[in-house]
């Protein structure tokens, strides 16, 4: 170890100056720290996402949730923030047709991949056959589970036109329905497989 003293050499300028943070054009976050005099800390910025068939702008930090940018900066509120955590559902959107909780998916990480939002579903005017369900059906009671529940029973109908109950019961684990509206969600899913068989 060095056993020269600090009153022994020169004291440099830039020492006095504290940690701190400042933001500037062009990158995320700066970062000073007297110790490695400078100290640059980029989070790539996200410019564009694919939702809902079109390429939008945004700028975005990459570690931002897709939830945050979806409904802060896009104005896509449909997709409700209820847990923060992944358990509950309510953020569900689909990434290239698999639900995703938006609340955990940072936007960094989302890239070209196109995600379709609960607002994506209407085509030419008419809601989806699934939405329709819901509605004539009366699966909602405060509704807050709601769009979270249509885009994984959307996902499922994809998949499967014709799902027994089991399948229902089983692909929409991930959602939570805190009004206990279930069985008409299940019904719901049901009609929509019967009269449409399936959906886009
Ligand atoms: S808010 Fe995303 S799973 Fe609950
Ligand atoms: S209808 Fe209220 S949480 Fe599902």
């Amino acid at each position: 170890m060095c056993r020269r003293g600090a009153e022994g050499r020169q004291r440099d300028p830039r020492e006095e100056r504290k940690e701190e943070t400042i933001f500037q054009p062009g990158a995320s976050l700066v970062k000073y720290s007297p110790a490695r005099q400078i100290e640059l800390v980029l989070m790539p910025k996200v410019t564009e996402l694919h939702v809902n068939g079109k390429t939008l702008g945004v700028d975005a930090d990459s570690e931002r949730s897709l939830l945050s940018v979806l409904r802060d900066d896009l104005d896509l509120t449909g997709a409700k923030y209820g847990c923060g955590e992944g358990q509950c559902g309510a953020c569900t959107v689909l990434i290239e047709g698999t639900p995703t909780h938006s609340c955990l998916t940072q936007v960094g990480r989302v890239g070209q991949k196109k995600i379709i939002t609960i607002e994506g579903l209407e085509q030419h005017g008419r809601l989806h056959p699934l939405q329709e369900a819901f509605l004539e059906i009366g699966a909602m009671q405060c509704a807050y589970c709601t769009a979270g529940m249509v885009m994984s029973g959307v996902a499922l109908l994809r998949r499967t036109s014709n799902p027994s109950r089991e399948d229902i019961v089983r692909s929409m684990e991930g959602n939570i329905c805190r009004c206990g509206t279930y069985p008409r969600i299940i019904a719901a899913i049901q009609r929509a497989a019967a009269t449409s068989g399936g959906a886009k």
